[in-house]
C-alpha cells in the first residue's frame, strides 16, 4: 500500500492522480450555488462561539468522498489536500483533476503550495467563486516541499507570506472577497510565532490554523497549547488549534487551554471520521457510508483501501487486516467489508 507520508512531486501528483480517472470529477453544476452565503458561512461559523471542527488538509485523503463523510460526522468546515499552485494555475488538466467539489462539501477551503504571490494569487483566482476561503501552506516540513520554497520554509519569510496574502485580497470582482488563511507551525521562538500571525492579520488573512508543533516535530510530540494561547491572545481574527484533536475531550481541553473556538483534526479523523460525533471509534456504519460515496464518486483504490483500512482497525483481526490488504478492487472491499458485517 502506498506509504502516506512518501512526498510527491509536482509531476508525480499530476501522473498519479491523472492515472485515476475516476477523482476527476468536475464542478458539480454550480450554477445556483448563493456563492456568498459560501463565504461567510465560513468567517461566521470561525468568528462565533459554538465549536467549529475542522477537517485538515491532506494530501491524498482530504478528497471528496472523505470530505462528505467527516461533514455527516460533524465537521464543519473542510480543507482541501495541498495544490500546487503554479501547476494548477497552469493547467486546465491538473485542474481537473486536483479539485473535485460538491453542493454538499461547502464551506470548503483549499489549500495551496505556493512559493511566490503570483502563483498565489493565480490559483485563488481559479477557485474564488466556489469555494468558502482559500489558505496558503506554512507547515508542510518535508524536504522536497521545503526545497521548492513551499510550506514551513515559508515561515522563515514572512513578509512573502504576507505578499502572498495582500495579492490575493487585491484579486479584481468576487476573487477579491475570498477569505485567505494561513496554516502555520510554530517557531521554537514563540515572538516570531506572535510576530507572524500578526503581521499576516494586517495583510489580511481572515483566519490563522495554528499546528502547535515546530517544523522538525513529528507527530508523537504533543502540541504546545500554551503556543497556540499565545497566538490566539496576540491577534483578533480567529485562530484554529491543530494538533492531537481526536475526541470531544480533547475538543474541551484545547479550548480551555487555549480560547479558541474552531478545532482541526487530520489522523485522528483518518482513524474516526465520527470523532466529532462524540465516537470513540468508527462506527461500523460510518465505513459503510465512506464506501459508498468512494463508489459513488470513483475515488482512487489505493485512497480507499488507505481509509477503509485506517478507519476499521479495531474492527478487524490481524489475519482479516492482512486479507483486506491483499484484495485489489474497490468490488473487493466493498464485498470484504459486508460479509464481515453480515456475521458481526
Ligand atoms: C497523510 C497526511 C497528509 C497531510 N497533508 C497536509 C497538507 O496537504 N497540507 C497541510 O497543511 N498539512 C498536511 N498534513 C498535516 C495535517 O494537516 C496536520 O497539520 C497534522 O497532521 C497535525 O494534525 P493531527 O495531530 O490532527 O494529525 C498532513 C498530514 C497527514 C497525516
Amino acid at each position: 500500500m502506498t506509504d502516506p507520508e512518501a512526498p510527491i512531486s509536482t509531476s508525480e501528483l499530476v501522473d498519479w492522480l491523472g492515472g485515476r480517472p475516476t477523482d476527476r470529477l468536475a464542478a458539480i453544476d454550480i450554477e445556483d450555488w448563493d456563492l456568498a452565503s459560501i463565504s461567510r458561512s465560513a468567517v461566521d461559523l470561525l468568528r462565533g462561539d459554538d465549536p467549529v471542527y475542522v477537517l485538515a488538509p491532506m494530501v491524498r485523503y482530504s478528497r471528496l468522498p472523505f470530505r462528505e463523510l467527516v461533514r455527516e460526522y460533524g465537521v464543519h468546515i473542510a480543507y482541501t489536500p495541498m495544490i500546487i499552485s503554479d501547476a494548477f494555475a497552469q493547467s486546465q488538466v491538473a485542474r481537473d483533476i486536483q479539485l473535485s467539489i460538491s453542493k454538499n462539501d461547502t464551506p470548503l477551503v483549499v489549500q495551496f503550495a505556493a512559493s511566490n504571490a503570483a502563483d498565489f494569487a493565480n490559483a485563488v483566482a481559479h477557485v474564488a467563486p466556489y469555494v468558502a476561503g482559500v489558505d496558503l501552506n506554512c507547515g508542510c516540513p518535508q524536504s522536497w516541499v521545503m526545497q521548492c520554497g513551499y510550506g514551513a520554509r515559508l515561515l522563515r519569510t514572512p513578509e512573502l507570506i504576507c505578499d502572498m496574502v495582500r495579492a490575493a485580497r487585491a484579486l479584481p470582482g468576487r476573487a477579491s472577497t475570498v477569505p485567505v488563511s494561513v496554516k502555520i507551525r510554530i517557531d521554537e521562538d514563540l515572538a516570531q510565532t506572535v510576530e507572524l500571525a500578526r503581521r499576516a492579520e494586517a495583510a489580511g488573512a481572515a483566519w490563522i490554523a495554528v499546528h502547535g508543533r515546530l517544523t522538525p516535530q513529528r507527530s508523537s510530540t504533543p502540541p504546545n497549547l500554551d503556543a497556540i494561547r499565545l497566538v490566539k491572545e496576540s491577534v483578533s481574527i480567529p485562530v484554529i488549534a491543530n494538533g492531537d484533536v481526536d475526541s470531544l475531550a480533547a475538543v474541551d481541553t484545547i479550548r480551555q487551554q487555549t480560547g479558541v473556538n474552531a478545532f482541526m483534526s487530520a489522523r485522528p479523523l483518518l482513524t474516526n471520521p465520527a470523532l466529532f460525533r462524540g465516537y470513540d471509534s468508527t462506527p461500523v456504519e460510518c465505513v459503510r457510508r465512506y464506501l459508498e460515496l468512494a463508489v459513488a464518486y470513483g475515488a482512487s483504490f489505493d485512497t480507499m483501501q488507505h481509509h477503509v483500512s485506517k478507519m476499521s482497525e479495531h474492527l478487524f483481526s490481524a489475519s482479516e487486516r492482512r486479507y483486506m490488504h491483499s484484495l485489489t478492487t474497490t468490488a473487493g472491499v466493498v464485498d470484504f467489508f459486508e460479509d464481515y458485517v453480515s456475521n458481526f
